[in-house]
């Protein structure tokens, strides 16, 4: 069994949760487990999943983290359960502490989740807002250490929607000293909180807002795009799909980056819209290796949140 370094982090909600060194930390230690060079055991662990949206990556690379580790999940759906009631997040938070060992919540808004984690006395894990992915970019980054070895002197170009994705690469990039540029259409700028954020976490911080895929896109090393429209904007698709026409990462874009220049995508894509098929499809597309990680950085980032009950066993 591997010693877990304790991090001391109560709760998930964001990347701003954790220093640098705890964020290598992670990365570390989830490559150690991708190359089966460490392991652990979080037997008779519970983790509860309250996933208000749809999720195939972030609720599955949990279930088998859990599952692969000796643990197991509960599924808290709220259409099954008094949470899509109305049953207030205070109490919830209470009851699910008494039987839980942590929770991984996946909600609209990130206030739900400082309200959990208000009353909860596990640890609650973001598993997605509309403000952040915070699990999301742990595996980002872990993919993106893989390739270049490191973060030093590097560029990622986030071509779309300022909203949670985008927000929780800024705060990474500030985290981690990587230049992050977002080139997104005018009215879908990042949020103004989390760049005031980056800009606390480093006053030095190298972002750069543009409305011009190609600028942001120039001799970057690391092209990452997301859907146009988010879960809960279904509504407001057509007008979306207006606004961001041209936000797309395709052959031509591609090409402006540096000869050896990845593409990510979080998944789900749409492809035609934010990508093309053939850079999805394409030798510079890592989108798979990247949501395996998301596997290996979750079992991480557990084993982290665990790491007191752990020395203790
Ligand atoms: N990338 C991601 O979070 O995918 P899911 O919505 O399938 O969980
Ligand atoms: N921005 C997307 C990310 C999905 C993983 C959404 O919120 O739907």
């Amino acid at each position: 069994m591997s010693k877990i370094k304790n991090l001391n982090i109560k709760h998930f909600l964001s990347n701003s949760d954790i220093s640098k060194n705890d964020f290598l930390y992670i990365l570390d230690l989830a490559k150690n487990l991708k190359e089966k060079k460490c392991e652990f055991s979080l037997s008779n662990k519970v983790l509860g999943l309250i996933f208000t949206k749809s999720s195939t990556r972030t609720r599955v690379s949990f279930q088998v983290a859990m599952s692969r580790l000796g643990g197991t999940t509960i599924d808290l759906n709220p259409s099954t359960s008094q949470i899509g009631r109305g049953e207030l997040i205070k109490d919830t938070a209470r009851v699910m502490s008494r039987y839980c060992d942590a929770i991984a919540i996946r909600s609209y808004d990130q206030n739900d989740l400082i309200e959990y984690s208000k009353w909860s006395s596990i640890p609650i894990i973001n598993a997605l807002t509309d403000l952040e992915h915070p699990c999301q970019a742990l595996a980002d980054f872990l993919t993106i250490k893989e390739e270049f070895g490191g973060f030093e002197e590097l560029v990622l170009s986030f071509v779309g929607d300022g909203n949670n994705v985008a927000n929780s690469l800024i705060l990474c990039g500030a985290i981690l000293g990587i230049e992050v540029r977002i080139a997104c259409p005018k009215g879908f700028k990042p949020n103004k909180e989390i760049l005031n954020k980056a800009f606390e976490i480093d006053p030095n911080n190298k972002i750069v807002i543009t409305h011009d895929p190609e600028e942001a896109c120039f001799n970057s090393n690391i092209l990452y795009t997301d859907v146009w429209s988010s879960m809960g904007e279904e509504d407001d698709k057509d007008n979306k799909d207006k606004s961001f026409a041209g936000y797309s990462i395709d052959n031509i874009l591609l090409k402006k980056a540096k000869k050896d220049a990845i593409v990510l995508h979080c998944l789900p894509a749409y492809r035609g819209k934010e990508i093309t098929d053939e850079v999805i499809e394409s030798k510079n597309s890592r989108v798979f290796e990247q949501a395996e990680n998301r596997l290996h950085v979750q079992q991480a980032l557990l084993a982290t949140l665990f790491s007191e009950q752990l020395a203790k066993e």
